[in-house]
């Protein structure tokens, strides 16, 4: 096997594009088990790709300024395709990510009140919880092998946000059963996609979905459902909340008074815990991945983190005043979701009337029905908008009043009105948990394993992700010194 793992200079290795093909069939044969697998070289150097899929019209728009069009100007022309919402119903219901309208601008007003009471510093315990059991669990590791931080990562993520949304952790064999029917309804929902293309019909496509889903909804069903009969006998007024479900249960539309029903809040909790942890765990891995690929970016990090706290003991972690002062880590975290962007893609379809895309290659007539794709992995990788675009290089993000590519051509939260609220709660739970590994591990690579990365509903790597952590020692200044 070759070792892909070698960097090739600051490039860290990635699935590359296959050469172009016209042969749509072959594209989506390519695409079964990777929706990455669908991209020509091509791809990456164009404004707008557009193909015929039987008799629909497919674009792939890389434009920014077109970008901006669809997914700011005029969202409500190009609202998400029916297909998100067909390969995600199973799983979320009519959850706030994939319906449209005025069904969807009722839901972002209850999430963005919920969300406004659940603020950072509120829910900055419950992930600094979870950070000290996740370093609890490493710290049992046997130091000489291997760790696959992957699935760390995917277990931190998911206990910070079931600590954010119910304020108990996640045990740990609740977390095997929800990642494994997970991980099974991801690699079905890839290939109902490319099914759904070749116009198979729904029903059959949901019903293979069907059954992992309903693993992960009667789990989170009966958590609402005991805490709903706990509130049964107290008006909801007298709630004072104490996480994300209690702010979701009070939270009242000011347009239209109304409030999430018992089947609503299982849809919004099944999509949060989903929303939550899995971008999350994706984009920890992958910086865990970068750092320890790059070690002079690794001490960096490290000095910049340190050079905040170094006068406090191991036991007194990071708080959310210090995350601010380490602009280089949140560089890094950017510069990884720039390459490695959780959310790939996102696909929306053309309503009411025909319009026209207008690129620097010229103009694309793009009728009613048309799908276009939009996707963080090629936009932030492509060539026209970004130097060295496959390098990785954090300190692109360090000036980004003048980097106009971060305005423009960086979107691994989307952009608009469908913009991710949760890219602060990210950020800061992906800061602090690479800080306190930072604190106690150098991170080092392994040199055999080459890891998989597949594009699924998120991007992820199918065989894990190893690293060594070589604990180091630490000395904490006593006052006196730093006092001098
Ligand atoms: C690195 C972590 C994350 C990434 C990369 C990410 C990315 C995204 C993207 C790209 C979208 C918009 C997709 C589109 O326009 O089609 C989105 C939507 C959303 N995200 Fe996140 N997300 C992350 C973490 C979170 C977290 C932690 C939460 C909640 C705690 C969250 C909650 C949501 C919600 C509620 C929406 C739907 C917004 C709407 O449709 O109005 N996300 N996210």
């Amino acid at each position: 096997m070759t070792n892909k793992l070698k960097t090739k200079g600051d490039q860290p290795p990635w699935p590359e594009p296959k050469p172009y093909t016209s042969n749509i069939f072959r594209r989506l044969a390519r695409g079964w088990n990777s929706w990455l697998g669908l991209l020509n070289e091509w791809d990456f150097r164009i404004s707008i790709g557009e193909l015929n899929l039987l008799g629909k019209r497919v674009f792939l728009v890389n434009d920014p300024p077109l970008v901006r069009k669809v997914m700011v100007d005029e969202v409500e022309l190009f609202p998400k395709h029916p297909y998100t919402l067909w390969i995600l119903e199973p799983l979320i219901g009519r959850a706030i990510f994939s319906v449209n309208g005025e069904e969807w601008a009722i839901q972002r007003r209850l999430i963005d009140q919920a969300f406004q009471v659940a603020s950072l510093k509120r829910v900055f315990p419950s992930m600094e919880k979870a950070t000290r059991a996740l370093l609890n669990r490493l710290d049992l590791k046997d130091k000489s092998n291997y760790v696959d931080i992957d699935e760390e990562m995917t277990m931190i993520a998911a206990d910070v946000i079931i600590r954010t949304i119910l304020s108990r952790p996640l045990e740990e064999e609740e977390a095997n059963n929800i990642f494994k029917a997970f991980s099974r309804y991801q690699q079905r929902a890839g290939r109902a996609l490319v099914m759904r293309f070749l116009r198979l019909p729904k029903s059959w496509i949901q019903r293979s979905l069907k059954r992992d889903a309903s693993i992960i909804r009667s789990w989170i069903q009966s958590l609402i459902h005991d805490r709903l009969n706990h509130y049964k006998e107290n008006s909801l007024n007298n709630i004072r909340p104490i996480d994300l479900l209690d702010t979701l249960i009070i939270a009242k539309d000011p347009k239209t008074n109304k409030s999430f029903s018992e089947d609503d809040l299982v849809d919004q909790v099944c999509f949060l815990f989903l929303a939550g942890h899995e971008t999350s765990a994706s984009s920890l891995g992958m910086a865990a991945w970068l750092l320890a690929l790059f070690p002079d970016v690794q001490s960096r990090m490290r000095n910049e983190v340190l050079s905040v706290v170094s006068d406090r003991e191991l036991d007194s972690m990071v708080k959310p005043d210090d995350i601010r002062q380490f602009p280089f880590g949140e560089a890094v975290f950017n510069e990884t979701l720039r390459l490695y962007p959780p959310v790939s893609f996102f696909i929306r379809e053309r309503l009411q009337t025909d319009t026209t895309l207008k690129a620097p290659e010229g103009k694309r007539r793009c009728p009613v029905g048309s799908l276009l794709t939009l996707s963080p992995w090629v936009i932030q990788r492509h060539e026209k908008y970004w130097p060295d675009p496959n390098c990785f290089r954090p300190e692109r993000f360090l000036n980004q009043n003048e980097n106009s590519n971060v305005r423009n051509a960086f979107l691994p939260f989307g952009m608009g009105p469908r913009k991710c609220p949760g890219a602060s709660f990210a950020k800061q739970e992906a800061i602090l948990v690479l800080a306190e590994l930072l604190r106690r591990y150098e991170l080092l690579p392994d040199a055999n394993h080459e890891i998989e990365l597949s594009g699924l509903l998120t991007l992820r790597s199918q065989n894990g992700i190893q690293l060594k952590l070589k604990p180091l020692e630490h000395k904490a200044k006593s006052s006196s010194e730093t006092c001098v």
